[in-house]
Parts: structure tokens; sequence; C-alpha cells
């Protein structure tokens, strides 16, 4: 069992990483509530899945549809008029239990609902557990883009349980992995006390950790999550060192956008953005060709979905209006060397 302490201006809170029975964690997150009325928020896979050890009384949750296209107006409303309809008030908890689709719609919902309520974040994907779960980003997608709706808010505690992950589909686990390689390419920009070399644990031990071993799911969970908080802790509302967390993503979200978010999964879309991104640094002489052959070798390794080349000038249209542009310039993230990044703007 390992804890991770999150130590912000707007509050503190503990990470806790154990694998466990569902069931154990299912009363940590009882005893965490302690009798306080909830909302249980939960992807309707992982019910399907774990229902019968999360027993939550069945009027107090609601099921959340699978897909990216869910997190949206119409989900959020549904989930506060049923907040409303139990009589949540400003002592109540809402809990989310899935992946980062679940976690951020319910992180929504829990900082508006009567001006912010607890939130708890049980995180059930491996891009949930280490990434989305912690931080505070909630948000939901509009037309107009993915996540231009949302706030900063933190939850009050983390239940990670790397057990759910048996269960995933190989194509979410490998989306997982598309952010766990990304913490590798930024690890020394996190500016962590620790040093972790991700990049070479990722290197020697692809084996061990396609085949979901145990341990080093939970060690690899462990690190990335400390690199998360020495960035948020640092920058929690992302004025500036928290953009290197967006390595991949300005093209990535581009990808996601053009093809409706239906076509890849979120890690497929940041690993093109990443080769994207190793492309435009060397080109930029930014990095030299080694360090990019052995980046693009470290992404090979995994066998990520190879996502096509589109259309510049569509793709170029989309990331001017994503959140990382600031209206006239694109702000790009950058490898500058080896597990380091930096910020760029481009017209
Ligand atoms: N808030 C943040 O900081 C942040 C960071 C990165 C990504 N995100 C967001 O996270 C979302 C992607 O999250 P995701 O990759 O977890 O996708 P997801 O939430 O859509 O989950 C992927 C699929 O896995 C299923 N699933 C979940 N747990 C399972 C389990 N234990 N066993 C079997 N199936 C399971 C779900 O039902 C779903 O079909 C995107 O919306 C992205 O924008 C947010």
């Amino acid at each position: 069992m390992s804890e991770i302490g999150v130590k912000l201006p707007s509050g503190s809170y503990s990470i806790h990483i154990k694998n466990e029975t569902v069931s154990e964690t299912f009363e940590k997150i009882k005893s965490f509530t302690d009798g306080r009325n909830y909302l249980a928020v939960i992807s309707e896979k992982v019910f399907r899945l774990y229902g019968k050890s999360l027993t939550f009384n069945k009027n107090h949750i609601f099921i959340l549809k699978d897909g990216e296209k869910e997190k949206n107006f119409s989900n959020y409303q549904k989930i506060l008029n049923k907040a409303l309809k139990l009589k949540l008030t400003r002592n109540s908890v809402i809990i989310a239990v899935g992946g980062g689709v679940t976690g951020d719609l319910a992180g929504f919902c829990a900082s508006t609902y009567m001006r912010g309520i607890d939130f708890v974040q049980v995180p059930t994907t491996l891009l949930s557990c280490v990434d989305s779960s912690v931080g505070g980003k909630t948000a939901i997608n509009t037309k107009y883009g993915k996540n231009l709706i949302g706030t900063f808010y933190q939850p009050k505690v983390v239940f990670i349980n790397p057990v759910f992950l048996k269960t995933l589909d190989e194509r979410q686990f490998k989306s997982g992995l598309g952010e766990v390689v990304k913490y590798a390419f930024i690890e020394k920009s996190c500016l962590c006390e620790e040093d972790f070399h991700l990049i070479n644990l990722l290197s020697e031990k692809t084996t061990e950790i396609i085949a979901r071993d145990e341990k080093i799911l939970s060690k690899i969970i462990e690190i990335c999550l400390k690199l998360k908080v020495s960035v948020v802790e640092k920058d929690e509302k992302e004025s500036d060192l928290r953009r290197i967390l967006n390595f991949g993503h300005t093209y990535g979200h581009a990808v996601e956008k053009i093809t409706n978010y239906k076509k890849y999964t979120h890690g497929e879309a940041v690993i093109a953005g990443m080769k994207f991104a190793f492309e435009l640094a060397q080109n930029k002489n930014l990095i030299d060709k080694n360090y990019k052959f052995f980046a693009l070798d470290v992404i090979k390794k995994f066998g990520f979905l190879q996502i096509p080349n589109f259309d510049i000038e569509k793709i170029n249209k989309i990331m001017e209006t994503d959140k990382k542009s600031n209206g006239k310039n694109v702000i790009f993230i950058l490898p500058t060397d080896y597990s380091s990044v930096d910020a760029f703007d481009y017209e």
C-alpha cells in the first residue's frame, strides 16, 4: 500500500494505492462518506463487472453509459437533478467510480452542486489511475470542442485499486499506457524531488507491463502520480508549469475532434500527438535525431495503434481553437532533451 499526499492552497488530500478486493475498496469509500448522503456516479461497464461488490444503495447510483460522448451537458443536468431529488446538501458527497469520462463529469457536477461538495475519485482505467483522477481538472465536452466547459476542483480523496485494471480490454489498457509514456518523456520537467528514470523502466520492463504484472503496474501508477502531483502543487491552475502535462495533447485533441471522438481513444490520440511533437522538435533543432529515434522506439515497443496523418490544414484550424491556444498562437509542448519538454508558441 502506498499513500501520496497532495498539498494545495485549495486543500490537501491523499491518494491511496492498494491491490485489494473491490469489496475492501468499497469499505474504504463507505468509511470516508461516514453516513453522509451521497450519489455514486458509476460507469455502466464497471457496474456490470463489479456491481456485486460495490453495494451502494441502488437509489443513490447514477449509471453512466460508456463513451466520450457521454461527458455532455445532458448527463451533467441529469446527475444534478438526481442529486437534488436525493436531497444532497453541502455536507454530501459525489463519488466517481470509472474511467476519466466518469471522473471528469462527476467532478464537474460536484464542483458546481451547491457551489461545491465533497468529491471522491475511484479510478478504474489505467488512464484515470495514472492521470485524470488527480489534479482537479473536471470537464464536459461540447460541439465546439473537448473539455471546454469545466472547473479546477480537487477530490477529497482518491482510492486506487489496480485490481480493476485486470478487466480492461487491451485497447483501453494501451490507451492508459499512452499517458504513462507521456510521463516518461516529461519526467525531468516535472521538477519532482525523486528521480525515477521512468523512460528506462518502460524500456526494460515492456513485457511485464504489457502482461499487467500487478507489482509493476502499482509502481508505474505511483511514479506517474508523484510526477503529476509535483507539477500540480507548483501550478494548480495551469498558468505555467502545468502546461507540460499537455505534451501530445494539442495535436491529440485535434485528432479526436476530427474523428468525432469515435475512432481513436484519448491515449492513442496522445501518442499520435507526441510523435508529431518529436518530428516538429527535430525539424526545429530542439532535439537531435538520436533522441527522436530512441523516443519513437519506446513508443513502438508498446505496439500502439498507428494513426494515419490527417490534412494538416484541418488539424491546424482545430488546434487554433484548443484551450492551449492563446487566441493568436498555438502553444505546443515540445521535447528539448531526454525526458524534458518546454512550451513554445507558434503562429
Ligand atoms: N481530468 C484530467 O486531468 C484528465 C486527464 C487525462 C484525460 N482526461 C479525460 O479522461 C477521459 C478518458 O478516460 P479513460 O481513458 O479512462 O476513458 P473512459 O472513461 O471512457 O473509459 C474507457 C472504457 O473503459 C471502461 N472501463 C472502465 N473501467 C473498467 C474496468 N475496470 N474494466 C473494464 N472496463 C472498464 C469504460 O466503461 C469505458 O468503456 C477523456 O475524456 C479525457 O479527456 C482527463
